[in-house]
C-alpha cells in the first residue's frame, strides 16, 4: 500500500468511526445489548409474536411481556414486561434482579452467567426502547387457579401419565 492509499484508508476509517460514534443508536454498548438479547433468546418468551414472526417483530414491540403462562411443577409463570422493568428499575436494582434465581422456564443461570457489563448493556438497550405494554399476570403457585391460556411443560409419558425427568 502506498502512502496515498494509506492516507485515504485512514481518512475513510476516521469518517466511518465519526459517523458511528455520532449515531446514538449504533454505540458499541447499544449494539452489544441488542446482540445479547438476540442470542439470549429473550424475545422468544418475553415478546408476544416474535417467534411466530420468525424474528421479524419490529424492535418497538420487543420485550413487552406475555399473558400466556408457562405451567410446570413450579406452578405457572409469565415472562415479564422487561420494558416496564427497565423503565422503573435503576441499574443496581436491575443487576440485583438479574442475579436473583427466577422460576422456569426463565433461563436464570444464563442471565446470572452474564458479566455486569453485559447485563448493563442489555438493561440500557431495553431502557432505551422506552416503556410499552401492560403488566403480566402474577405468578400462580402449583395447584392455584390459572385464568389465562398457558403452555403445559408438565413431563408426561405417551400414556398421558405424569413422568419423572
Ligand atoms: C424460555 C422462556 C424465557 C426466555 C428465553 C427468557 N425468559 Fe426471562 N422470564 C421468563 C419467565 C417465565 C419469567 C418469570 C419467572 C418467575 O416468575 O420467576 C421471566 C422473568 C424474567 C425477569 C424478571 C422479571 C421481570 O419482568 O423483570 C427478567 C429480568 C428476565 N426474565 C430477563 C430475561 C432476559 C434478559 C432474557 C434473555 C437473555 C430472558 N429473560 C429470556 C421466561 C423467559
Amino acid at each position: 500500500m502506498n502512502a496515498r492509499s494509506a492516507t485515504a484508508l485512514l481518512a475513510g476509517l476516521l469518517i466511518t468511526h465519526t459517523a458511528f460514534a455520532a449515531d446514538p443508536a449504533a454505540t458499541t454498548e447499544h449494539a452489544r445489548g441488542r446482540y445479547l438479547i438476540a442470542v439470549g433468546g429473550c424475545n422468544d418468551c418475553h415478546s408476544p409474536g416474535y417467534a411466530e414472526s420468525g424474528g421479524a417483530l419490529p424492535e418497538a414491540e420487543w420485550l413487552t411481556g406475555s399473558n400466556v403462562g408457562f405451567q410446570g411443577p413450579w406452578g405457572t409463570t409469565y415472562a415479564g414486561n422487561l420494558r416496564a422493568s427497565a423503565a422503573t428499575l435503576d441499574e443496581a436494582a436491575w443487576l440485583a434482579l438479574a442475579r436473583t434465581p427466577l422460576r422456569p422456564p426463565m433461563p436464570s443461570p444464563s442471565l446470572r452467567a452474564m458479566t455486569d457489563a453485559d447485563l448493563v448493556a442489555v438493561y440500557r438497550f431495553i431502557r432505551g426502547l422506552g416503556p410499552a405494554g401492560q403488566a403480566v399476570p402474577a405468578y400462580v403457585p402449583p395447584g392455584g387457579a390459572v385464568r389465562t391460556p398457558y403452555v403445559d411443560f408438565t413431563p408426561r409419558s405417551p400414556s398421558g401419565a405424569l413422568a419423572r425427568n
